[in-house]
């Protein structure tokens, strides 16, 4: 561990009671503009299973080392979570297109986040693993509107096993079973939700600087059984290498304020992510201990 893993590892215990959900770096708001897409188009259908070894790989990437290793500006370390809210009219500059090749749909991610994308997926097939694909990357507000309400709509249907994990069993029981209710009420559909969806507005996928990651052995269902991939165990050791961090862990939900995801990586750039990769900590900690 390097000197300055273990002074942000010292850092972070400090603050780490302070900082949870915390912390906010604020940005200037940036407007809607012509450069930005209009994201993913809700209930569009998941397609995996092209191959990768027919594809033809026409996207140039601009990243050199050196933007990988340094001097990425502070747009890289936004934060977006339950208290760091972007809003409504937040859109991310310099949107671009990622390949079909290796997405299951068309999509778009920040400039210098899809270059570094390029790279990591590019690497990640040269190693072999040739059955993933990035499923969603970035996503306007009305798209993660669209899926929020889609979800609480699900857990107003069915008592799931998220409901159980966030609400407890006795909750339920009192409330719903006793009564022969198949689906919880609008408020505590909402509570289930927000362990796993972000509210619109507070979503890091508005951010245009992370993506979900999905293998063709899933079925089109993201769930945590991403981790039994090759993928995962590849992006694990790796995805700092190209300014990637695995966001919500799985022993830090507390922090996080989201269930554990596998499979969404965010970019932060090379420095950050190598720092955050070796300290262990989560994005919130890492902020908290580096602000000055
Ligand atoms: N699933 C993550 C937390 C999101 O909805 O942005
Ligand atoms: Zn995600």
């Amino acid at each position: 561990m390097t000197s300055k893993v273990k002074k942000i590892r010292a850092a972070a215990l400090l603050l780490a009671l302070l900082c949870c959900l915390g912390g906010c770096i604020q940005l200037p708001k940036t407007e809607p503009s012509e450069t930005a897409g209009s994201g993913e188009t809700p209930k569009e259908e998941v397609t995996v299973g092209k191959h990768h070894e027919t594809a033809v790989y026409t996207y140039s990437t601009e990243v050199d080392e050196e933007t990988l290793k340094t001097g990425l500006s502070k747009e890289y370390l936004l934060l977006a979570n339950k208290n760091c809210v972007l809003g409504e009219d937040y859109v991310p500059e310099n949107l671009v297109s990622l390949p079909r090749a290796w997405t299951t749909r068309s999509m778009k991610l920040e400039r210098r986040a899809a270059a570094a994308l390029s790279e990591m997926v590019e690497e990640m097939l040269a190693a072999g693993v040739s059955d993933t694909y990035v499923t969603s990357a970035y996503r306007t507000y009305a798209y993660q509107q669209a899926r929020f309400d889609e979800y609480r709509a699900n857990e107003m249907k069915d008592i799931t096993e998220d409901a159980y994990a966030v609400l407890g069993y006795d909750h339920i029981y009192n409330k719903y079973l006793v009564n022969h209710r198949t689906g919880l009420d609008a408020q505590d559909a909402e509570r289930v939700v927000l362990s796993y969806s972000a509210r619109p507005g507070t979503s890091e996928h508005q951010t245009g600087l992370c993506v979900d990651f999905i293998t063709e052995g899933m079925g089109g269902k993201l769930d945590a059984s991403f981790e039994n991939y090759e993928a995962y165990t590849w992006l694990s050791q790796n995805a700092y290498r190209f300014g990637f961090i695995l966001r919500y862990p799985k022993d830090k939900t507390e922090i996080t304020g989201y269930q554990y995801e596998p499979w969404h990586y965010r970019f932060v750039g090379r420095e950050a992510a190598t720092d955050i990769y070796f300290s262990g900590l989560t994005l919130e900690e890492y902020l908290s201990a580096t602000a000055s």
